[in-house]
């Protein structure tokens, strides 16, 4: 068989995305994206988020089949997220996709949006070494994953047990005065910052497991700017933005060289939207080189949600064989990692 054409659909949170692979080979990734509904809100209305998804999913398909020079009558399959994310948008997602797959009668694959988080990854670096681990890190989750099989076994070795890290990094944010999302801000602010110019805890670093938890050190840089402002000084926010991604960065890759080493696994993963941070980039290089682990991480655009992921997850399916979801799987907001393909 030819690589398979596969029609990726995403719409787990604020962002519709919809991509076109052939295998392993990107042919299109168009998003639209609703964040700017939801910044003077400081995070995403699940409802105004539902409603754009309605509004921009149409024409984003036909920009993407456009893009791949492709019609909807060559799709081999079609792959939606079928969660975790927001109940209200997933399914706009779902239901769009179910009515092109039967309307074309094509293949529907109902997938999990971490598992395409760490399929992603075959777009720029190739088919994805068996085992590998996957540190997912995004506003909605953050996850160490062992990845057997992407199509089939996937095993959650930790997860946060508060914040996801990149809540961490968007409420920090709005603490120091910069703009949602707050990633992007706090990693632009930090390039002039001083990352050890306050030692912000580490919540968990050495508490033997591979869980995360960010409240602690959310809580602690907003108690610190607090009595700075007390005492009418002024707010070094690149200084405390610095820091802070330190403290995030060096739990997360400490945890995650830890599992890789405690699995005997020589290929470290890293995705989602956190995964686009240069000091986590930087860091988790240093250490894997260290400790001789192989480090894949996808460019910035593939980390954050996006459709490709998707129709990435759905080619791996296709060509491994696997029978596509029943016609009425449901969108699951809290669909489990271990569920690839409901
Ligand atoms: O994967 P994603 O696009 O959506 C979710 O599934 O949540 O991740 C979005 C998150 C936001 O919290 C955003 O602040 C964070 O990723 N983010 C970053 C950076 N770029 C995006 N965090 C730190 N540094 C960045 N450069
Ligand atoms: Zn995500």
């Amino acid at each position: 068989m030819t690589e398979p054409l596969v029609l990726g659909i995403e719409t787990s949170c604020d962002e519709t995305g919809v991509g076109i692979v052939r295998g392993s080979t990107l042919l299109a990734n168009e998003i639209a994206s609703s964040v700017d509904l939801h910044a003077r809100f400081g995070g995403v209305v699940p409802e105004v988020a539902s409603r754009a998804h309605l509004e921009a999913l149409v024409p984003t398909l036909h920009r993407a089949l456009e893009k791949a020079e492709v019609k909807l009558a060559d799709l081999d399959a079609i792959a939606v997220t079928a969660g975790p994310g927001l109940a209200g948008t997933l399914l706009v997602g779902v239901a769009a996709a179910k009515s092109y797959a039967l309307a074309l009668g094509k293949p529907l694959y109902g997938v999990n949006h971490m598992a395409a988080h760490a399929a992603v990854d075959i777009l720029e670096h190739g088919p994805l070494p068996q085992p590998c681990m996957a540190l997912l890190v995004s506003g909605g989750h953050s996850s160490l994953l062992l990845v057997e099989d992407v199509t089939s076994e996937v095993r959650s070795l930790g997860s946060t047990v508060d914040d996801a890290a990149g809540e961490a990094f968007d409420k920090v944010a709005r603490v120091l005065g910069l703009p949602f999302p707050g990633g992007p801000h706090i990693d632009r602010a930090a390039k002039d910052g001083d990352p050890n110019f306050v030692p912000f805890p580490r919540g968990k670093a050495d508490d033997g497991t591979f869980d995360f938890s960010f409240a602690g050190l959310k809580t602690a840089v907003a108690r610190w700017v607090e009595a700075r402002e007390r005492a009418g000084e002024p707010v070094p926010v690149a200084d405390v933005a610095a820091a802070f991604q330190e403290a995030v960065a060096d739990v997360l890759t400490k945890k995650a060289v830890a599992a890789c080493k405690a699995h005997g696994v020589d290929d470290l993963l890293i995705g989602g939207g956190v995964a686009a941070n240069s000091r986590l980039r930087a860091l988790a290089a240093e250490r894997c080189e260290a400790e001789g682990i192989r480090l894949r991480v996808p460019r910035p655009g593939l980390c954050t949600d996006n459709g490709a992921m998707v129709a990435a997850l759905g080619a791996c399916l296709v060509e491994a064989g696997r029978t596509p979801s029943e016609p009425e799987f449901p969108a699951d907001s809290s669909l489990p990692i271990t569920e690839v393909l409901v």
